[in-house]
């Protein structure tokens, strides 16, 4: 039987919260966590803005709390002329090994394109690092009965660029855009639908049964455990129930890893 995926319940601060208000919410979230086994937990993910990553990361250090500290996006080139940006390379030396990539919000209002976010998931992977690759599409395009194919278009942009030996390093995350910040869940029958087709295509590139497959917008807690239930959903990326320690803390205490 082939290894269950480990569930991730990721937390996308977004641009919220100064570097206080973050090592309150790491501290409020590890009084909760340690009460839990470590097997028991899923893989959990805090993304804060840079001006809090490395402050996080030091404090999670510190603790000794299972938190993996991830950037919320990153530029794909090394270094050069390139005002206000982060590259890989800044944040590997933070000790940051994880990033969201291609997040709706940057694709709407920064110009990402899916050259782009290919671009900077083979920055991240050629550092060793784990990216959340974003993908998912807009109201109107579900009206007019377009989600699959944009979809497809967004998926293969980046798999066909990677090599057979990436697909289980990545992390995918459907995240219809019309479910962001709105309160208005994906039905978890039709998410589940949504990340095995996701699956399909990126299988069609190499292997697909480890890649770990999030959905995000608008999970809850009370919605967590029907979205983590399905066959192809493997945790969530949250948006504003990560903001708090206790709604966060309740998400992922409904999304412990499936005993084998
Ligand atoms: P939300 O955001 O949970 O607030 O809908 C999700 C996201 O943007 O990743």
């Amino acid at each position: 039987m082939a290894t269950p995926r480990r569930p991730i319940i990721a937390g996308n601060w977004k641009m919220f919260k100064t570097t206080q208000e973050a090592t309150a919410f790491v501290e409020a979230l590890w009084q909760k966590v340690q009460s839990r086994a470590t097997a028991e937990l899923p893989e959990i993910v805090v993304c804060p803005p840079f001006t809090a990553l490395s402050t996080v990361k030091q404090q999670v250090e510190k603790l000794g709390a299972p938190f993996i500290v991830a950037a919320q996006t990153m530029e794909s080139r090394d270094n050069g002329a390139y005002t206000g940006e982060i590259s890989p390379l800044m944040l590997a030396d933070l000790g940051i090994r994880w990033v969201v990539l291609g997040h709706s919000e940057r694709r709407q209002y920064f110009n990402e394109t899916d050259e782009t976010v290919t671009a900077k998931t083979l920055a991240a992977l050629k550092h060793g690092m784990t990216p959340i690759v974003c993908v998912g599409e807009e109201l109107q395009e579900r009206e007019n009965g377009l989600t699959d194919a944009v979809i497809e278009q967004q998926i293969r942009a980046v798999c066909s660029q990677l090599q057979t030996s990436d697909l289980p390093k990545i992390v995918i995350a459907y995240e219809p855009v019309w479910a962001i910040g709105t309160g208005k869940v994906c039905e978890a029958a039709e998410a589940n639908r949504v990340c095995a087709l996701i699956r399909h295509f990126v299988g069609e590139y190499g292997p697909a049964e480890q890649t770990r497959i999030l959905y995000g917008g608008s999970v809850k807690a009370d919605n967590t455990q029907a979205l983590m239930s399905q066959s192809d959903i493997d945790g969530g990326l949250v948006g504003g129930a990560s903001l708090e320690a206790e709604s966060f803390f309740g998400i992922i205490q409904h999304a412990s890893p499936v005993t084998a």
